[in-house]
């Protein structure tokens, strides 16, 4: 089977939303807390209109999709955020899509700690860096190549610009990257001060891959 990579329009969003949540399900608290209720029906436009709106207030994005050969369906989404050397500004989590005051402050807060080693890296690399924000195949499709098709697209714009590559990665995601020459940094979980501790925080692999491409296989 095989896939073609494109570009994303403004209308596949939708798509690119729905994606996440069949992809990430409910096993991971980043995308339990920012996208409530991101399975159900209001849950899933509330998500689209804000991957929309991302998008169109990203300029440094690029959406880009996997689009199955027989099919023409849109199976695999990914973001990537290609600075060339303008350090991204830092966005901070509005809206008003949470039930409580409370799971709005935990959803900014869990966002910002997320983004803490990415934003870090922008700054250390002056932008000239490219960045894998977020990457989602529906899981009817995955293990067939699409995953790895998305990824390539950007980190052959790495080569050409001659820059590293930044990614966060859960352990689904891991082994793939390690093939491409990404290498693990260290796992990063976000911290839960004061009253928000024993609430569920967010975990991932902290990886780079060197310009070129020169990584490991672990
Ligand atoms: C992680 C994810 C994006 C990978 O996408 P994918 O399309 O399944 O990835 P690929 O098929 O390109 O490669 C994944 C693995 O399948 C293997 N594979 C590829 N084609 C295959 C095939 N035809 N048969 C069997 N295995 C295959 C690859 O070698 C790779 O193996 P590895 O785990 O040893 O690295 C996808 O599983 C996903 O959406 N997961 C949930 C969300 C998530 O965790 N996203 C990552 C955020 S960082």
């Amino acid at each position: 089977m095989s896939f073609t990579i494109q570009e994303c329009t403004d209308e596949d969003m939708p798509r690119a939303f729905e994606l996440l949540s069949e992809a990430f399900g409910h096993e991971h608290p980043f995308v339990e807390y920012v996208f409530p209720a991101h399975d159900r029906p209001q849950g899933r436009r509330d998500g689209a209109e804000r991957f929309l709106q991302w998008r169109k207030g990203d300029p440094l994005a690029t959406n880009i999709k996997a689009v199955h050969n027989e099919t023409g369906e849109m199976v695999g989404h990914a973001k990537w955020i290609i600075p060339k050397g303008v350090v991204p500004p830092e966005f901070e989590l509005g809206g008003d899509y949470w039930e409580t005051e409370d799971q709005k402050e935990y959803a900014a807060w869990i966002y910002s700690q997320y983004l803490v080693p990415r934003r870090q890296a922008f700054k250390d690399y002056g932008g000239n860096v490219v960045a894998l924000d977020l990457m989602t195949i529906d899981p009817k499709y995955q293990r067939q190549g699409a995953g790895r098709a998305l990824l390539k697209w950007g980190t052959d714009i790495a080569d050409e610009l001659g820059v590293d590559a930044i990614v966060e990665a859960t352990d689904y995601g891991k082994g793939l990257y390690a093939s491409e020459g990404f290498q693990v940094q260290y796992k990063w979980t976000t911290p839960t001060p004061g009253k928000w501790a024993g609430r569920e925080a967010q975990s991932f692999w902290w990886m780079i891959r060197p310009k070129g491409g020169k990584g490991d296989e672990s």
